[in-house]
């Protein structure tokens, strides 16, 4: 069955309000695609000014990061109906970053998948291996774990809504990207899990992204691959060269 491609960008930690409205303008016309999701996932405080500049185009607005309750006591936090009435589509969960420099677990990560879901929003999963478990090729037990874990409890219809990002964190902004066929392989990978875990229709729906230097020049290769449905993008998510991996 054909998927939607979908291409999202992460800002990460980067831009100012004023700075997202101006990058908003910049893509403008550069990421019209109507075969396409396009994704912004921005940082909070951007949320409703993307939005707005976003309205009546083609991109679709994401959050980087939320917290499984809906109000409270949770000071720095925001919840997903926050993101929700601002507009938010699509959150990222379980990125490497968050996992790694802020400490967020699989049991976590499990707690916001299935928030998200019951919330109206639909994640985009990452996982990923170190270089020191790519070397030790234990990378595929590795990812199977992660999204086991991850998807506990998850049901078939909801992982046919589902986005996953397969993100080596050893290709992350490190201008290292992995080849076409590395990609591949723990994207099919991925797909094969989910058929294992659910049924081979929920695996034949379930998009997959490639993240991790994905830019200009080498989109179109990983993108031609069987079971890469989409990219996750990093740091030329913030220049034009975005609109060439949307069209790409
Ligand atoms: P880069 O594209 O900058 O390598 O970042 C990838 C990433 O972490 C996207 O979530």
């Amino acid at each position: 069955m054909a998927r939607r491609r979908i291409i999202a960008g992460n800002w990460k930690m980067n831009k100012t309000p004023s700075e997202a409205v101006a990058l908003c303008n910049e893509l403008k016309d550069l990421v019209k695609n109507d075969a396409v999701d396009v994704v912004y996932c921005v940082p909070a405080i951007d949320i409703c000014p993307v939005a707005e500049a976003v309205k009546g185009t083609n991109v679709h607005v994401g959050a980087e990061n939320f917290y499984i309750e809906d109000k409270g006591a949770f000071t720095g936090e925001i919840s997903a109906p926050m993101l929700k009435e601002a507009g938010v589509e699509y959150i990222i969960i379980g990125h490497s970053e968050r996992r790694d420099i802020f400490g967020e677990n699989d049991v976590l990560i499990n707690q916001k998948v299935k928030k998200a879901f019951a919330s109206g929003l639909t994640p985009i999963l990452c996982c990923g291996e170190s270089l020191a478990l790519r070397k030790a090729d234990t990378y595929k037990e590795w990812i199977k774990r992660q999204i086991t874990w991850d998807l506990d409890g998850v049901t078939a219809d909801q992982v046919k809504k589902l986005v996953i990002a397969y993100e080596p964190i050893w290709a992350i902004g490190t201008g290292e990207t992995a080849t076409a066929d590395q990609a591949e392989e723990v994207c099919g990978l991925i797909r094969n899990l989910i058929a294992e875990l659910y049924d081979q229709a929920t695996a034949d729906e379930v998009r997959i992204q490639y993240g991790g230097s994905m830019n200009a020049g080498n989109a179109a290769e990983l993108l031609s691959k069987p079971n890469i449905d989409g990219g996750l993008i990093g740091g030329a998510s913030l220049k034009p060269d975005f609109g060439k991996i949307v069209n790409a």
